[in-house]
């Protein structure tokens, strides 16, 4: 790959953000990367300003939703060094999801090279508070014209960053969904498609009002095996026993959930891949099994469930001292923030 180009902002904002106020995605770096594909070619990436991209009104992003992201996190350690976890993984799960969406595929150099170098541009963007990090949104979406519905002939990769604090203030209150589905078999629940998250507001803003913050999807076809949450994965505590569902066509292979599964092992945690439903959660909360139920993803990391919701009933989960979510939390963040060791090797010094 030829040498990125950085064009430098000559207004940078960043003595105007509040870094120990920091919402979530609310405010956003001065740079981004800009990569097109064009004749059947990505072109080298360039770093410019943050500013408004001008499309056409036909580019098929706006007919077609063929538009995919994913979402990963910079941090700085005491010393200043700067760290990515598992940034091997977005891009595979990038080229799966590009895929999937008949969008060619990005080279990794371009993926991993562009990242490095607006990380690099963008350095003193990355937060050093505690619990705060930056966000880091690669997306691609069809630039290329056209009424046809078909995939488009020209495609834009960005990298934008936004210096972010948590995702969700507190513990939440979840409602398991019984009528809308997030995905289905042989659908595109599995890749990060922008569409996914589109078709989940409705259904997640009927929950709001009824009280909830947030849906738990249950499978398309009963209705009856627990998914996700929200936009993250879900695990849930039985006694001693941390169970995830396995990942398929309907779920996103979170990189969380795999190094909590891996982390949850390290501890000598019980842990079951194994699908799980409604009723046995049910079952489980009113016996007093049902210990703890918690989300997992980039943006929340960990996201402790206070209260969940079936067929106009709330379930309570019971206020423990050390929950095994905080457990698992504290580590995957200190090993993030190079505060742990690394025994996986999943960070990566830029
Ligand atoms: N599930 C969905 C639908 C998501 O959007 C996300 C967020 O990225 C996750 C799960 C968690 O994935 P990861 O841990 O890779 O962020
Ligand atoms: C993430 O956790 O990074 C996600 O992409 C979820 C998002 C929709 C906030």
């Amino acid at each position: 790959m030829n040498t990125i180009k950085v064009t430098p902002t000559t207004t940078s904002k960043i003595d105007s953000i509040d870094f120990k106020n920091l919402g979530f995605g609310t405010v956003f770096s001065d740079h981004m990367l800009v990569c097109d594909y064009k004749n059947g070619a990505w072109s080298t990436p360039e770093i410019v300003p943050f500013q408004p991209i001008s499309l056409m009104p036909s580019a098929k992003i706006f007919h077609y939703g063929q538009s995919i992201f994913e979402g990963m996190k910079a941090y700085k350690d005491t010393d200043k060094k700067t760290w990515l976890f598992r940034p091997d993984e977005n891009f595979k799960r990038f080229n799966i999801s590009a895929k999937r969406l008949s969008i060619p595929e990005l080279p990794e150099a371009v993926f991993m090279e562009g990242l490095k170098a607006l990380l690099k541009v963008d350095e003193q963007w990355i937060p050093t508070q505690d619990g705060s990090s930056l966000y880091i949104r690669p997306i691609i979406f069809a630039t290329g014209e056209g009424f046809h519905a078909s995939p488009a002939d020209a495609y834009k990769f960005m990298i934008c960053t936004a210096p972010s604090g948590a995702y969700f203030a507190g513990k939440v209150k979840v409602l398991i969904e019984q009528n809308y589905s997030r995905s289905a078999n042989g659908g595109v629940g599995y890749a990060k498609a922008g569409g996914n998250y589109a078709g989940q507001f409705y259904p997640t803003q009927l929950a709001i009002d009824k009280g909830y913050d947030q849906v738990i999807w249950t499978d398309d076809n009963t209705h009856e095996y627990i998914e996700e949450a929200g936009a993250m994965n879900i695990f849930v505590r039985i006694n001693d026993t941390l169970i995830t569902g396995p990942t398929s066509d309907r779920i996103l292979d979170g990189i969380t959930r795999k190094s909590i599964l891996d982390i949850a092992k390290d501890e000598g945690i019980k842990v079951e891949v194994r699908k799980f439903t409604v009723t046995e959660i049910v079952e489980a909360s009113k016996n007093g099994s049902l210990k703890e139920m918690f989300g997992a993803g980039t943006a929340a990391v960990i996201s402790p469930i206070a209260t969940f919701g079936f067929k106009d009933t709330d379930y309570d989960l019971p206020e423990l001292e050390n929950p095994v979510a905080l457990q698992l939390k504290k580590r995957i963040m200190d090993i993030q923030t190079n505060k742990a060791e690394d025994l996986f090797g999943w960070t990566v010094n830029v």
